[in-house]
């Protein structure tokens, strides 16, 4: 497999902090369902035990967007368990910048964090993906994960006609919708077997709503079908070749609410069997905040200047990563440069419709216990 078919290989947001301060939104679709999980807390009943309670951030990129739901959660977590050791581990992938997870945690940075308003509080970090086991069975009692889920261990083929399998045909679309299929049960698999019986998941993913509405498609202008428009637009101008144009699709499969929940409706189901069932289901839209703002001080430019960074926090390892291995990184980021000015030209001269809302499904899961 090449590195740029196994999603291990090269994906990362970008880091240095850019993540989560571009993400502003991520952050509100976390901070607005926090509830859910104290929700969660309440019906797990005491946890006022002598072993140590483990929480994690799964797909943490630099943890700054989940940092103030986290706190909030361990001091809920606290209150019920006064003495009792709390550890909260961040995973991600190898290349995430680990580093700015620390330090965002640790105080030193200007994102404001829980870590002395708390004792008794051990932060680590694994950079296991979480298509494999990341805890010894069964000491995992909440684990939490926003906005990764829709990213696939490996891209099951190339999407020949768009960057995006929201935008691939036929037995294109089939291959990544299954291989979201095997990667969510392998995923929910791999949890049920890290999590403490009456453990439980708090899963914010990505996904396609009722509506058939998903991130940056809600009724405006598609964005997926921009960044499609904008990169082939770069191979008729022999900027990339259409080779590079081919290979460029994102590892990620959405998931519809039906895909999400069919392993908890079927009792012969892996998942099922291995003692997960869901607790809480529902689907929500959360306004892009850039385009939101747009409303209010309605300056195009402004809105371009404040919005790209925003889809180049998540979208640039993708496109890098399509580009031939034969170009040198100087090379690849003037392309990418240019791909990210163009798209900022474009919602400049035209801005109605632009916008990334968030869609998401949030599930509560429990492992049987
Ligand atoms: C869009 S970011 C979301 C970050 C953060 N959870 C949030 O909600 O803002 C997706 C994160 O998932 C991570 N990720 C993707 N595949 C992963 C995997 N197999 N295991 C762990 N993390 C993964 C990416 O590296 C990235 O940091």
């Amino acid at each position: 497999m090449s590195e740029t078919d196994n999603t291990a290989g090269f994906m990362s947001m970008k880091g240095g902090g850019y993540y989560s301060k571009a993400t502003i939104g991520a952050k509100h679709v976390i901070d607005n369902a926090t509830h859910l999980i104290i929700e969660a807390l309440d019906r797990m009943g005491s946890l006022d035990e002598k072993s140590t309670f483990t929480m994690s951030d799964m797909g943490c990129a630099d943890g700054g967007t989940s940092i103030s739901m986290v706190g909030k959660v361990l001091k809920e977590i606290r209150k019920r368990a006064p003495s009792r050791p709390i550890q909260m581990v961040y995973t991600d992938l190898p290349k995430n910048d680990f580093s700015q997870v620390f330090q965002n945690v640790h105080g030193q940075t200007d994102v404001e964090t829980y870590i002395d308003d708390l004792e008794n509080i051990f932060v680590f970090s694994s950079a296991t993906s979480f298509h494999k086991p990341i805890f010894p069975a069964g000491t995992l009692n909440l684990g939490f994960s926003a906005t990764a889920s829709h990213y696939i261990s490996e891209k099951p083929g190339v999407i020949s006609n768009h960057v995006h399998m929201v935008g691939a045909k036929g037995d294109e679309r089939a291959a990544y919708e299954e291989q979201g299929r095997l990667d969510w049960e392998g995923m929910l698999i791999n949890r049920a077997n890290d999590l403490a019986p009456n453990g439980r998941l708090a899963l914010f993913n990505f996904g396609i709503d009722e509506n058939g509405y998903y991130l940056g498609s809600t009724g405006g202008k598609n964005m997926f079908d921009t960044f499609n428009q904008l990169w082939k637009a770069l191979a008729e101008e022999d900027i990339i070749t259409h080779e590079e144009y081919v290979n460029t699709n994102f590892p990620q499969s959405y998931r519809t609410v039906e895909q999400f929940t069919a392993p908890f409706n079927d009792q012969e189901n892996p998942v099922f069997k291995a003692g997960l069932r869901m607790e809480h289901v529902e689907t929500r839209v959360v306004e892009c905040p850039f385009a939101l703002d747009f409303k209010k001080h309605k300056n195009p430019a402004r809105f371009a200047k404040e919005y790209i960074p925003t889809l180049r926090s998540w979208s640039e390892a993708t496109f890098v990563s399509g580009l031939s291995p034969e170009r040198s990184m100087a090379d690849k980021q003037k392309i990418v440069d240019t791909f990210y000015n163009n798209y900022q030209k474009l919602v400049e001269d035209n801005p109605e419709g632009h916008g990334m809302d968030y869609v998401h499904c949030y599930l509560i899961l429990k492992k049987n216990g």
